[in-house]
């Protein structure tokens, strides 16, 4: 793997604060500060993490999965990969392990796994299903072959087993749906305290 353009400023943000919630509204800042790019064709990616975690809580999905969906894609705010900037989707960042380990220190691996499996989860998907594939947007299309294609039958059969399997691939399906232009959703702060019962105070 490359090295992760990983931003060092959002694990100061964070650890800086020492109660959950303050860790929390930390993180939301971060949020609100990079999220208001758009990351395809259709939403920006504050309205896209929103709706992911939208759609986890319409699932009655764990909390743990709820925060998950909020942050999967946190791995591009960290490194502002996105529509305006030149190279995005002309190469692949890593977004998901980038977002994984800057997590790592805050968050479980009930949190961290899924947001590092949601890439591998689509190139599941896209491998075991040709209906699944078909539907993804575009830009999704496009960034699949720069992810690495599909898996290998050993690959298909390495990732079933793993612990988080389900979680990955609930994500990802909330992932996709997640790009509805126009929805009406709460405001990121009402997920404060799904994050603060999540965060890890050291
Ligand atoms: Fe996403």
């Amino acid at each position: 793997m490359m090295n992760l353009p990983l931003n060092k400023s959002f694990a100061q943000k964070i650890s800086e604060h020492s109660t959950s919630e303050a860790r929390a509204d930390a993180l939301l800042l971060f949020m609100k500060a990079h999220g208001n790019s758009f990351y395809d064709e259709s939403v920006t990616q504050l309205e896209h993490a929103i709706q992911t975690a939208v759609l986890a809580r319409e699932a009655q999905a764990p909390i743990h999965q709820v925060v998950a969906a909020l942050l999967h894609d946190i791995g591009h705010f960290m490194t502002d990969e996105h529509d305006e900037n030149r190279d995005f989707q002309a190469e692949d960042w890593y977004h998901e392990d980038v977002g994984a380990e800057g997590l790592k220190p805050f968050f479980d691996a009930r949190v961290i796994e899924p947001v590092r499996l949601h890439v591998p989860a689509k190139r599941y998907l896209c491998s075991v299903d040709a209906a699944y594939y078909a539907d993804l947007s575009p830009a999704s299309k496009r960034s699949f072959g720069l992810q690495g294609g599909p898996l290998s039958p050993a690959e298909i059969s390495t990732f079933e087993n793993h612990p988080h399997f389900d979680a990955a691939i609930q994500l990802r399906r909330w992932d996709d749906r997640a790009k509805v232009v126009g929805l009406n959703t709460p405001e990121l702060s009402d997920f404060r305290r799904e994050v603060a019962a999540c965060v890890l105070v050291t």
